[in-house]
């Protein structure tokens, strides 16, 4: 089937030309017995006549239907003045048919891609083939392809080889649940599907690979989110005899090309911030620069107060911090007091709050500040029409948390995020582990192979929680679309870790025997980084929906809607595997009286 062209590129250049074009029928026109179709492809769409001169493509065209498929010969001609389409890039042109083939007829689709906008998710992924027609999904696909060419042109040009590794392996403890994947061969012996190929690229390092480079699926059972889906892509390094600086650089590199082949925009040297600062001024590891917002500590001010609730929180060794809300003023009563309920979920008590009215302080807890209103109106930096809320108790880094959430809510309900900026960010300097008071242990704040700062090393054991670690996130928008560290080199260091975090050596060496192992037998300094592929590809595309950026995604539930996956199997297959399968029991409803 010989096409000439695709349905995005005739112009007027090409009138007078013969030209043949397949796709689909977009729309379908009959202008007193002229009928027009916008044939559509992944190029774009173009307008076709038919007019009745032409009988035997004219009476075939006159059944064509939404979605039917066919291709047309016939000769690209400039439209006539006054009838152009600006908004189409073949809007000066249409093709007068001379030919006409009807290669598969549709049955009346359950939506056209048109339509796909308005149709909810779940029926665009049940019917994925038509909802990946619509040109903003075709894009999305060819802009996704495209990122992933630069990335290993980029990799390639700085000598990193791409290696895979597998999928049927030992399970990876990067933090959530595990899919499993039973063996045959040996009853009772599951796989775990990679979360990540972070125990291969540093056996890969002590093999002497030196640069490796994968994109690679991995898999984690946890709850999906906008951002995160069970099966998700990552750009994987590692590299060997390097420090942070230099991981950071090839990442950093990369963002860059990435950013200028694709999208035309300069990435500038991405700034810095430590974990505590990030935490303190934001309440976040991941802070959004969009917008300010930023902490202000006035615990001083509230310590000349009376109010209790304030005098409670110090007394207590916590803080009070302060954030000032541009316009707050607005927000009425109803959807003060929502907010004051909402944030005790982050574990503090309310949230007290003032607004700024004729120059004062105004309503909420505004009779108990009186003494330090102008202090508290000069630090903020407040004006007219503003909110000030306050973050108040202890410890001060539960405040943080909930005044981080409250401040990014806050700035989407009233619109505070400026649109087009990119703003990027290191974070550095993280606590390598932090307590985890249900468990009575330590966790690795990345994870258990994360080499803590060479000062820090010898309070390991002594002063755990301050111990930061050789690990970097990359934050973009508020979104972290990077993560990696320095990994721990040394048998014996990685050893004092397992201990800390709970896994003794035996534990250890049945689950990571390999790469103790290869630690012992000549690994030579190593780290790497991992991107979220799809969630540079979310950034690319400006979407906040993961599901947008893969072409089969699963849903909330981890459901495939269109091959009905998971689905459960045949008994033979169970047998083979030698697995039972043991449903919880429903709980058995009282029968109703007689
Ligand atoms: P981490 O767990 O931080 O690190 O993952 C790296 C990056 O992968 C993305 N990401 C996800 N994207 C979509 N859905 C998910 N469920 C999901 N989980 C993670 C994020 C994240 O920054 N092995 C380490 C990396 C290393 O240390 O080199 C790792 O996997 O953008």
């Amino acid at each position: 089937m010989q096409r000439t062209h695709d349905c995005g590129s005739l112009r007027p250049e090409h009138a007078g030309q013969t030209v043949s074009l397949a796709g689909w029928v977009n729309s379908y026109r009959d202008h007193g017995g002229v009928i027009f179709i916008d044939l559509r492809d992944r190029k774009g769409v173009t307008q076709i006549v038919f007019h009745p001169q032409q009988a035997e493509a004219h009476s075939l065209a006159q059944t064509l239907r939404h979605e039917d498929v066919i291709w047309v010969k016939g000769t690209c001609l400039r439209r006539e003045a006054g009838m152009e389409n600006p908004r189409l890039p073949t809007g000066g042109i249409e093709v007068r048919t001379a030919e006409l083939k009807l290669l598969n007829k549709s049955q009346t689709p359950p939506f056209t891609p048109d339509e796909a906008g308005k149709v909810n998710e779940e029926r665009r992924l049940e019917y994925r083939y038509i909802d990946l027609r619509r040109p903003r999904m075709q894009e999305i696909l060819s802009v996704r392809h495209r990122a992933a060419k630069v990335i290993r042109d980029y990799f390639d040009e700085q000598g990193f080889l791409e290696i895979e590794t597998p999928f049927l392996c030992r399970s990876t403890p990067e933090g959530a649940r595990d899919f499993l994947v039973p063996s045959r061969v040996i009853p009772g012996s599951f796989y775990a599907l990679p979360q990540s190929p972070q125990l291969y690229k540093q056996v890969l390092m002590a093999s002497g690979c030196e640069k490796y480079v994968q994109l690679v699926r991995c898999f984690r059972d946890e709850d999906p989110r906008a951002d995160r889906v069970a099966e998700f892509t990552q750009l994987d390094l590692e590299m060997s005899f390097v420090e942070q600086e230099e991981v950071m650089a090839v990442a950093e590199g990369m963002a860059r090309r990435v950013w200028k082949d694709v999208l035309g925009v300069d990435v500038p040297a991405i700034p810095r911030m430590s974990y505590k600062d990030a935490m303190e001024r934001y309440g976040s590891d991941k802070p959004d620069l969009r917008f300010g917002m930023e902490f202000v500590d006035v615990s001083d001010l509230a310590g000349q107060t009376d109010f209790k609730v304030f005098r409670g929180a110090l007394d207590a060794k916590g803080t009070v911090r302060a954030i000032r809300v541009p316009g707050g003023g607005k927000l009425t009563r109803k959807q003060t007091d929502e907010l004051s309920e909402w944030i005790k979920q982050f574990g503090v008590g309310g949230l007290p709050m003032v607004k700024i009215e004729g120059g004062k302080l105004a309503t909420g807890v505004a009779k108990f500040l009186e003494s330090i209103k102008d202090a508290l109106i000069q630090r903020l930096g407040a004006a007219e029409g503003d909110l000030i809320v306050f973050g108040v108790g202890s410890p001060a880094m539960t405040v943080f948390k909930a005044l981080g959430a409250l401040r990014l809510r806050l700035a989407q309900e009233l619109d505070l995020i400026p649109a087009g900026l990119w703003k990027w960010l290191w974070v550095v300097d993280f606590p390598a582990m932090e307590w985890n008071p249900d468990e009575k242990r330590w966790d690795s704040l990345h994870h258990p192979f994360t080499a803590p700062l060479d000062e820090d090393l010898s309070k390991l054991e002594a002063d755990t929680g301050a111990v930061r670690s050789k690990a970097y996130d990359l934050v973009l928008n508020g979104s972290e679309v990077g993560g990696g560290s320095i990994r721990i080199h040394s048998p014996e260091v990685q050893k004092r870790v397992f201990a800390l975090l709970g896994i003794d050596e035996q534990a250890a060496v049945a689950k990571f025997g390999f790469l103790l192992d290869a630690l012992k037998f000549g690994a030579p300094p190593h780290g790497g980084l991992a991107f979220g592929f799809d969630r540079l590809i979310m950034h690319i595309v400006g979407t906040t929906n993961i599901r947008d950026v893969i072409a089969f995604p699963k849903t909330a539930t981890g459901a495939d809607l269109m091959t009905a996956a998971p689905s459960p199997v045949e008994e033979a297959q169970l047998k083979e595997l030698s697995l039972r399968v043991a449903l919880p029991q429903k709980p058995v409803k009282a029968a109703p009286p007689a």
